[in-house]
């Protein structure tokens, strides 16, 4: 457990945000802090607290917390087992556990979507193999590619910042690629040309785009990520655009996203989901702190339970 953010006179209801307490890397606590300095100002009881301090017993009677158990749970992690486990003590969580595997997963977040008739890339599954035999039959990866073409993009189901997503200009580089990669499920995806280099990430929290930034990458690289390099710059999502994402947020069933949106030939088409978006960026480059948005959001819908 870490800092305890609780102020205010009227009781508030206690809260945890849960993070990844065995990733060291920086920019892992920073989305949990900054949700406890927002909770600060605006008078709740947030606590971080590492998924890794949390203990759960399973059994006959249920799941239970061991030791102090929150009102609420703000879930910034893909700890889906321990996500799962705090809904089945009762505990009200944020996002719900499967809506985070959904979006955890591109291709199962892209399964969902294509059900409920929301555009995205035209894309192909990698069939599933296993760590003993890998990707030793390759065929898929020829008939995919005659459906998609080429250049085409190919993503590790897993993977944030654009560093598990490639582009691909011929055959032999992507089989090359599945030899590499072991059993690690991935998608090949028709490449959007006019989005080269290009997205737009919308912000939603509830039914509300909170916020939204055109990201374009300033290498040529074909990914627009700001980590990879890319520029952000201020944007006001028409209706079209907030449309597809409020779909989204039905689709997957979420409480908050960031949505990344692609420019198609004749409209927006869905890129990809996060259930656990950064929140840095976005207030750098619009001045608007999702987090804010998130504390007031969260409270509201616990307040009315
Ligand atoms: N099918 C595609 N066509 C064109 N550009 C794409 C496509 N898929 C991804 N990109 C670019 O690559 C970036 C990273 O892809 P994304 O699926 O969002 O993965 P990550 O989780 O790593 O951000 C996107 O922001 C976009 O700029
Ligand atoms: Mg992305």
């Amino acid at each position: 457990m870490v800092a305890n953010c609780s102020s205010g006179d009227n009781i508030p209801k206690k809260g945890w945000v849960i993070y990844n307490g065995f990733l060291s890397w920086g920019k892992n606590r920073e989305p949990a802090d900054q949700l406890c300095e927002a909770a600060i100002r605006l008078g709740e009881d947030l606590t971080a607290v590492a998924n890794c301090d949390v203990r759960i017993v399973l059994d006959e009677n249920g799941a239970s917390v061991v030791g102090d158990r929150p009102d609420y749970v703000i879930f910034w992690d893909k700890d889906i087992r321990l996500a799962r486990s705090l809904e089945a003590a009762g505990i009200p969580v944020f996002n719900s556990s499967e809506a985070i595997e959904a979006c955890d997963d591109k291709s199962l977040t892209g399964i969902i979507l294509a059900e409920k008739g929301i555009r995205t890339p035209k894309t192909i599954v990698a069939p599933k193999t296993y760590a003993s035999c890998g990707f030793c039959r390759k065929e898929f990866i020829r008939d995919a590619i005659e459906i998609l073409g080429l250049p085409v993009v190919v993503k590790e189901n897993r993977g944030s910042f654009g560093f598990q997503v490639h582009l691909f200009d011929n055959v032999e580089d992507i089989e090359a690629f599945a030899d590499r990669i072991g059993d690690t499920p991935f998608l090949l995806q028709e490449f959007i040309e006019c989005s080269q280099g290009r997205d737009i990430r919308i912000n939603m929290v509830g039914r509300t785009a909170v916020a939204s930034m055109y990201r374009h990458s300033a290498n040529g690289d074909f990914r627009a990520n700001v980590t990879n390099g890319g520029l952000m710059e201020y944007h006001q999502p028409n209706n079209r655009e907030v449309d597809i994402a409020l779909k989204c947020m039905d689709a997957l069933g979420l409480d908050f996203a960031g949505i990344d949106i692609l420019f198609g030939e004749d409209g927006p088409v869905v890129c990809e989901v996060n259930s656990n978006a950064h929140m840095k960026n976005i207030l750098m480059c619009t001045g608007i702190n999702v987090a804010d948005h998130i504390i007031r959001y969260v409270v509201s819908v616990i307040n009315n339970e």
